[in-house]
């Protein structure tokens, strides 16, 4: 992004699981009191009143890469709402309150309103996703993401035919988050995508990664995963989900309109303008490794964009 001249991780990024792991009381509610309601094909369930982790199915989209050390995975990570060093966000986020947490949706909607987030997201019903994460800056991890797909949440909010983009907002509150005093960019941190992109299965709200709640540097305590586009559009802490008919404002887009488009597609084939995206350093790895075409999920998703030129829709 803009800060290029990062070495890359040593041992001394990374911080042990010990320091950062943060588990809340986990409320375990029995299997059978809700029971999962099928909306369209998709297990989403009823809202549930509570923040247990019950993981109900595993999906490995990735089966023959090994898993990002889990130290690597919260301890290096891009959160400039806490810093822009790789290392900021573990450190300067651990007295991140995310609970009680609420989502605000609104705009083209059918239910708008502010939701607690265990009204949103049932975590009952909670999937395991291992995904690639592949950032603009072209190094990438592999990470088991906890949480349920975008989707579900959508039906519940029930989005109107005039809704044509969601938007996303991260919390504004500089209190809270130091990085907010400088303005590297205009908060809040917002992010969007095209409805059909949000409706797919693969884009995913997480609540988890491995076995245990998002840690504060990640995310918490929703975060949206969107593999096959570089790791910006996957917005932390969210705050605000609104459906819109055009197409909303993008932070990264709104710095460097050149340089960080509205669509983000992992695309090794268009450069960067000021590195290549041909390879990526797989945090963990010592050899690059070509980075693929909508980072390795192009069958579920290049027909997304058929009819488009994607370097025009970078
Ligand atoms: N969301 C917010 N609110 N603020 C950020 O700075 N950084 C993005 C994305 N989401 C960012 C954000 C970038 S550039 C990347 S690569 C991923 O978060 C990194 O996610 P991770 O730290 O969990 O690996």
């Amino acid at each position: 992004m803009l800060f290029r001249n990062k070495p890359d991780l040593t041992e001394n990024d990374v911080t042990s699981k010990g320091l950062y792991l943060r588990r809340r009381e986990f409320i375990r509610l029995g299997a059978g009191v809700l029971g999962a309601m099928t909306l369209g094909g998709l297990a989403c369930g009823p809202a549930m009143a509570a923040r247990s982790l019950k993981i109900v199915k595993k999906t490995n989209l990735t089966p023959d890469e090994k898993l990002t050390n889990y130290d690597a995975v919260v301890g290096y990570n891009n959160f400039y709402e806490f810093g822009t060093g790789k290392t900021d966000p573990a450190e300067n986020a651990k007295g991140f309150v995310t609970d009680p947490w609420s989502v605000k949706i609104d705009g083209e909607v059918e239910k708008p309103g502010i939701y607690a987030l265990e009204d949103l997201i049932d975590f009952n019903q909670l999937e395991q996703r291992i995904y690639r994460l592949r950032c603009v800056e072209a190094w990438s991890m592999v990470i088991p993401w906890i949480g349920v797909p975008l989707a579900c949440v959508m039906k519940k909010v029930a989005p109107l035919s005039k809704a044509k983009y969601v938007a996303f907002e991260t919390l504004l509150d500089p209190k809270q988050m130091p990085g907010q005093h400088r303005s590297v960019l205009n908060w809040p941190y917002r992010e969007g995508l095209r409805m059909d992109e949000a409706a797919h299965d693969l884009t995913f709200l997480a609540v988890g990664l491995f076995d245990d709640i998002l840690p504060n540097q990640n995310g918490a305590p929703v975060r949206l995963v969107v593999p096959w586009k570089y790791g910006f559009k996957s917005i932390k802490s969210i705050v605000r989900i609104s459906f819109t008919e055009q197409q909303p404002p993008t932070s990264w887009n709104m710095l460097a309109p050149r340089e960080y488009g509205f669509y983000a597609n992992v695309n090794p084939a268009v450069s960067h303008p000021r590195w290549s995206q041909a390879t990526e350093r797989r945090i963990g790895n010592f050899f690059r490794q070509d980075t693929l075409p909508f980072n390795g999920y192009a069958e579920q998703v290049a027909g997304l964009y058929s009819g488009m030129d994607l370097r025009k829709n970078y």
